[in-house]
């Protein structure tokens, strides 16, 4: 039997390995993620948000974002690690959250301490509300007991470092989420330097392994998380997103510039390379076999 997506990235991570797992908003990036070599693939609130031309504070639907995350899903083989953010309310709505997300085939559920709506984390000076322990908890055993596959990775996250709580709180609250039935702790910092997080990681004696963001802090790389240990994720968090609009804003503005795109053309993916990715050469073989 074929195993379940929840079961094939806890398997990566049982052998040690720090699970790299690239932001997606698309089917497309998320193919070039793992063309790339990323272990898994994350869909992220906040590309999603990014690509509607929105800010990440709870605008985008949920369904808009199972949608997503459904279609990413059948695109690519690796596990798909889902955003969730607050579960879109309370832990009613996370019933509902991970039932649906269960049936679209994703590895692991990320759930946010915050209250909803959210605010995103990394925009200095932003509001940042969190809710109680106990309404987190609730959340918690609400993903535990609605998922079917009882391998499916719960990833509880806690914002305390990104509200200015502390570091014994952020310690509390992770504490408290891994007694509801957390598999693994995000751990998410702004810090521009990794000290916050490095603290948070020396201090953490569960056999549960973290989850990092390194966005703001992007020095603590592969090899220092291995040298740190207790570390089983890494998410690049905004980097396909960001990629996309370096390279368009670029040749956009070399077109305008050249007045066409006579020059430009050399320097970007031949339409052959999209039709590579559409999967163009099964279209004919089926038009091939089937048309009449
Ligand atoms: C996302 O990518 O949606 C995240 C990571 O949640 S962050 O934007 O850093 O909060
Ligand atoms: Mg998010």
């Amino acid at each position: 039997m074929e195993k379940s997506p929840g079961k094939k990235l806890r398997d990566m991570i049982a052998k040690g390995r720090i699970v790299q797992t690239m932001a997606s908003h698309s089917p497309l990036s998320a193919r070039l993620a793992e063309e790339a070599g990323f272990d898994a693939i994350w869909a992220s609130g906040f590309e999603l948000s990014a690509l509607h031309g929105l800010a990440d504070v709870s605008l985008i639907t949920m369904t808009q974002h199972l949608e997503s995350t459904r279609a990413i899903v059948s695109t690519v083989h690796q596990p798909v690690v889902a955003d969730i953010d607050t579960g879109f309310g309370n832990a009613v709505n996370v019933i509902h959250c991970v039932r649906h997300y269960e049936q679209a085939g994703v590895a692991a559920l990320v759930i946010e301490d915050k209250t909803f709506p959210k605010f995103t984390s990394l925009a200095a000076g932003a509001r940042q509300e969190l809710v109680s322990i106990d309404c987190f908890q609730g959340k918690i055993g609400a993903v535990a007991a609605t998922r079917k596959d009882p391998d499916l990775v719960i990833i509880a996250r806690t914002e305390a470092l990104i509200a200015g709580l502390g570091q014994s709180e952020a310690l509390r609250r992770a504490d408290a989420y891994v007694e509801a039935g957390a598999d693994m702790i995000l751990i998410h910092s702004r810090q521009p330097e990794p000290s916050e997080v490095e603290a948070f990681v020396q201090s953490w004696s569960r056999d549960i392994p973290l989850v990092i963001v390194p966005t703001a802090y992007p020095t603590l790389n592969r090899q220092r998380a291995r040298e740190l240990g207790k570390i089983g994720m890494i998410i690049y968090g905004n980097h396909a997103v960001r990629a996309a609009v370096t390279g368009m804003q670029k040749v956009f503005a070399r077109i305008i510039k050249d007045g066409g795109i006579q020059e430009v053309n050399k320097d970007i993916v031949p339409v052959e390379e999209i039709f590579r990715l559409q999967d163009m050469t099964m279209v004919k073989v089926w038009e091939g076999l089937f048309l009449r």
